[in-house]
């Protein structure tokens, strides 16, 4: 069961609920000349989440494959989606590229710097290498700058079978599940360093509108200060001791 809301002009938010895991798995795509996806989506989801994107372009159209970081919630199923659309090429970081996904994948993917620029017709994406954040050192955020559209990928996760898009607090679902995460002492997903901090004030400098969030509900209202306020919780909840 899949549910499909516009969230942002273009933006179309695919989400899927995992009951076992009390999780939505979200995948973002943007309806341009050159459509991209963000998030392929696990192996598992892939009939799922074509049958819902196929409501809205015809998916052979599919010109990128965006993500995050190398997970099977974020690319697992990145090879079905190359198969069905075959001018689709994915989209990662450097890192990306070279540690994985030239070996996994069966196109070449593009990979681009964070002074470049990917224009898809109406809109400019841009991707920030932010190494380990939220966790491996391949992670990245796209941007889109037209509409100021971040793709947050796992920063603000938050459980729960939640609305398509808030105007109000993602930071203190995302400080809770933090906190109940912690007291697992097993599930620390969002890794915290050094680099953190530094890496946060830049996300939240683009200043975004719409955060495109990979679990839970997305957000409409003052990214900027909802990143600053994300990183506070962070520091607090996870850099204990820093
Ligand atoms: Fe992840
Ligand atoms: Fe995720």
């Amino acid at each position: 069961m899949t549910t499909v809301t516009e969230i942002a002009p273009d933006v179309y938010r695919i989400s899927a609920y995992e009951s076992n895991f009390k999780l939505q798995f979200n995948h973002f795509l943007v309806k341009d000349r050159e459509p991209l996806l963000f998030h392929a989506g696990m192996k598992g989801m892939f009939p799922l989440v074509r049958e819902a994107l196929a409501r809205i372009i015809d998916p052979a159209t599919i010109r990128w494959i965006g993500f995050s970081h190398f997970e099977s919630d974020e690319c697992g199923s990145l090879n079905e989606w190359l198969q069905v659309a075959p001018l689709a090429q994915p989209l990662c970081t450097v890192v990306g590229a070279l540690v994985n996904v030239t070996d996994f994948a069966i196109r070449a993917p593009r990979w681009i710097l964070e002074e470049d620029v990917l224009d898809t017709g109406k809109y400019r994406f841009r991707l920030y290498a932010t190494h380990h954040l939220p966790h491996s050192w391949d992670a990245g955020m796209l941007f889109e700058e037209t509409n100021r559209t971040l793709f947050a990928s796992d920063l603000f996760l938050h459980g729960g079978e939640v609305e398509p898009l808030v105007d109000t607090d993602v930071v203190g679902r995302a400080r809770k599940a933090m906190s109940d995460f912690q007291s697992t002492q097993l599930l620390n997903s969002i890794s915290y360093s050094s680099t953190t901090g530094r890496q946060m004030a830049k996300l939240a400098a683009l200043e975004p509108r719409t955060l495109a969030i990979m679990h839970g509900s997305s957000f409409a209202g003052d990214g900027g200060e909802a990143i600053r306020n994300l990183a506070s919780a962070m520091k607090e909840v996870l850099g204990k001791g820093q």
